[in-house]
């Protein structure tokens, strides 16, 4: 039997999903202006998404044509509902169907950027933005006719229809992307469909979620207690930090070091997450069980299954510890862990709990760990997550930390790892690490893998002398999400610096190379 339908938070706006890339990247610009939305996918039924009380809807683009046999539709009682909906491109040309308008399959395709001239430049979506502006197209079909009663406020060379509004009904619609920052005004549309058009107000903040999860966390953990496995990653950081300001010390964090971390990072955890939290933190040296276990091992895959399973027996022996120094205090039932919003939607379709992916952060922890999970990240995107790190107090370093893999520099060693070779990679690492910070380029760049190719030896020569020593890989992408990535252009200079300094500094290092490939085909780490 289904369970009844609670309603979403008061104000939410709920993005239905044609299309993943375009419902993430929506949902997280409706948070951008302030209001709190959430994806739904397109298989809910109309009857359902209206139980949820949203404040509003938005129908997202997505790759198919209304054409299509089998394509998604919509049952038009969403527009006879009184609840505001804005839709975009395929969203659009749904609404237009479902509302007794035209939608041609006349071979008029756009693609990319398009000037769209407006019509009616007061109107509530257009309102203060100029009467030509670029704007992001990407379909095959064409509205060439609004439903009854709209206005149509805006069209392109080929589109007769770009976009149509009707204030009394309180629909509105877009044939282009508003969410994609080509669209010049994109977000100043999608800002006068919430506050003009919905009547909605900007209110949603860090500060806010900050207060409701904690309100959520003492509500789930009461009096008992909990543990967070840091990873030194941003997630665990912020989740460690929130569930410490909701349940004090009953919350124990556990940092495993596996030997397979860059320089610096233990003292960060042990340092300046401590001073600024006043987390109660366990850490546990293992870096000698790790590399024994790892000795002789050179294939990606099987070192990825080793530290898995060393890091699962290690946290457990400290999660016993935890519960054997204090056996008479409350039990340890909970578990944190810094899940987020895109694994949820990702594996189910953001329609509840089922199926998701808990275990990422801590390098995969079993699911016969007999605990109840905390996870209060998970309605955040990555870069909410950072700011709510920030709000916490949390230094800069941490909350603006590059993506690590939880394996740590284990798979960047292609070949065997050993205490030697980690202790090179390590200071290769920090080399460029250091000189990107110092030209500025850490917010410009997702992360940059240093990787050492210790199965690679090549002829150099060094002062007087010839030498037979490995490279070095550096591997700077730009992206959004790490699903596809780019190779940054770094300048010159900086790559000159990185590259001498490591060459000089780092002993059997005598060459350094770039990668310019991007993801496809790449990934973006080596392994
Ligand atoms: P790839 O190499 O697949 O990496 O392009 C995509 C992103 O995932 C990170 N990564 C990991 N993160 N545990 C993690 O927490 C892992 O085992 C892991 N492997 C890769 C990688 O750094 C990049 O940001």
């Amino acid at each position: 039997m289904a369970s009844p339908v609670a309603p979403v938070a008061p104000d939410t706006v709920l993005v239905v999903d044609f299309g993943a890339q375009y419902a993430q990247l929506i949902a997280r610009r409706v948070r951008e202006a302030r209001v709190y939305s959430e994806i739904v996918p397109s298989t809910m039924p109309v009857a359902e998404i209206l139980a949820r009380k949203p404040a509003a809807v938005i129908l997202s683009g997505g790759p198919s044509s209304v054409y299509e046999p089998g394509a998604p539709g919509l049952d038009r009682s969403l527009f006879e509902a009184g609840v505001p909906v804005f839709g975009m491109c395929y969203g659009f040309q749904l609404m237009a169907t479902a509302l007794g308008g035209t939608v041609d399959n006349t071979g008029a395709r756009e693609y990319g950027r398009t000037a769209l001239a407006v019509a009616k430049p007061g109107s509530t979506l257009f309102e203060g933005t100029p009467a030509e502006q670029t704007v992001w197209m990407s379909h095959g079909d064409a509205c060439s006719a609004a439903p009854e009663g709209f206005t149509v406020t805006a069209s392109t060379d080929l589109v007769p229809v770009a976009a149509f509004e009707n204030d009394e009904l309180r629909l509105y619609g877009v044939q282009y992307h508003p969410e994609v920052l080509h669209t010049v005004h994109g977000q100043q549309i999608l800002e006068h469909f919430l506050y003009r058009g919905a009547g909605l107000t900007p209110t949603w903040t860090t500060e806010n979620v900050v207060e409701e999860q904690v309100a959520l966390i003492r509500a789930q953990v009461g009096t008992r207690r909990a543990i967070c496995g840091l990873s030194g990653g941003v997630d665990s950081a912020v989740a460690a930090a929130l569930v410490h300001k909701a349940i004090g010390d009953r919350l124990t964090c556990v940092y495993v070091d596996h030997g397979l971390m860059r320089k610096g990072e233990t003292e960060q955890v042990e340092k300046d997450f401590v001073a600024a939290t006043g987390v109660r933190l366990k850490v546990v040296d293992a870096s000698e069980r790790f590399l024994a276990a790892l000795a002789g091992v050179s294939d990606p895959e099987q070192k990825r299954k080793i530290i898995g399973r060393e890091f699962i027996r290690v946290f457990e022996q400290a999660q016993a510890e935890i519960v054997a120094e204090a056996p008479g205090d409350e039990p340890v039932e909970f578990l944190v862990q810094g899940t987020l919003y895109p694994d949820v939607v990702e594996s189910g379709g953001g329609t509840g709990t089922a199926n998701i992916k808990s275990h990422h952060n801590v390098g995969g922890l079993p699911d016969d760990l007999q605990f109840e999970l905390v996870e209060p990240l998970r309605k955040l995107f990555k870069d909410e997550v950072r700011m709510v790190g920030q709000e916490l107090g949390l230094p800069e370093e941490i909350v603006h930390r590059q993506p690590f893999p939880g394996p740590g520099l284990g798979i960047r060693i292609v070949g065997e790892v050993t205490r030697e070779r980690l202790d090179l990679l390590r200071e290769a690492d920090a080399i460029a690490r250091e000189e990107l910070t110092a030209a500025g380029l850490d917010r410009d760049i997702w992360q940059c893998p240093v990787v050492l190719l210790a199965d690679v030896r090549s002829v150099g020569v060094q002062g007087d002398g010839r030498t037979y020593g490995h490279p070095i890989v550096l591997r700077p992408v730009s992206s959004e999400d790490a699903m596809t990535a780019d190779w940054s252009r770094l300048p010159y200079d900086v790559l000159a610096r990185i590259s001498t300094r490591i060459t000089n500094e780092v002993k059997d290092v005598n060459r350094v190379v770039l990668d310019v490939t991007s993801k496809p085909p790449g990934t973006i780490e080596w392994e």
